[in-house]
């Protein structure tokens, strides 16, 4: 096992994976593991990760994502959905639950995340409640392929689709996508890398962090 440096430094954005190595499903588990672990806002879980391995999905999926090859050779592709904004209505099941457990139920915190909800849609606030669900999964995505690089699983980020276009392909090619529920927020292709990683090219830490001491 990669330790986190190590990892951080292997991850890289694969164009092509090797489709004939397959990512095992205790690996694979570790990799989800990772992403539902990972921190959310008001700890309300946004995301819902579909994992898809049949290989006609992916390629039904492959030409709303620019038919980037990714799609097809990798061996695990996951879209991760966000909740949309009726999850969070005020009295919502949802957010019940989510309150509800923790310890003694925390009540008071529902009511203000409630009256929060209500300023952002009666102002039109930004980000849009849907927007702001979306971006939790960026956390989780972040999480899960350090994870999958900590086991020498390669990973690419697939923001390149369109949403429409991507929206309507899972609708017609897989049956437990629940549009009404969920909305598209990204998705990642996971697998094993074909070619060498090319270089990791990032600005010095003098330009992307500001010490205020
Ligand atoms: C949100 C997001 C979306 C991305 N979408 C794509 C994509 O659609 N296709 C692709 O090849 N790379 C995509 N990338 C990968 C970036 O281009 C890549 O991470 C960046 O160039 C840095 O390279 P590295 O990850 O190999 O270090 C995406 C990255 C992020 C974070």
């Amino acid at each position: 096992m990669k330790s986190f440096m190590e990892a951080m430094d292997f991850r890289h954005a694969c164009k092509s994976f090797d489709e004939t190595k397959k990512i095992s499903k205790e690996d694979f588990l570790f990799i989800l593991e990772a992403g539902r672990k990972s921190p959310s806002s008001f700890g309300l879980e946004h995301w819902h990760f579909l994992v898809i391995t049949n290989d006609a999905v992916k390629a039904a999926l492959r030409p709303a994502c620019w038919d980037q090859r990714q799609v097809t050779t990798c061996s695990h592709f996951v879209v991760l959905l966000a909740k949309k904004p009726s999850w969070f209505e005020k009295g919502s099941a949802y957010l019940d639950m989510s309150f509800g457990r923790k310890a003694g139920g925390n009540t008071e915190m529902l009511k203000k995340v409630e009256a929060v909800f209500e300023n952002f849609k009666a102002n039109e606030l930004k980000p849009s409640v849907e927007d702001w669900s979306k971006m939790q999964a960026y956390l989780a995505s972040g999480n899960m392929m350090t994870a999958a690089a900590v086991l020498d699983i390669d990973s690419c980020p697939i923001e390149g689709f369109g949403y429409d276009l991507l929206e309507d392909a899972m609708k017609n090619s897989i049956a437990e996508f629940d549009s009404e529920k969920y909305s598209i927020a990204y998705a990642v292709a996971f697998g094993y890398r074909i070619k060498p990683q090319t270089p990791q090219l990032r600005l010095p830490l003098s330009e992307v962090a500001t010490f205020i001491e």
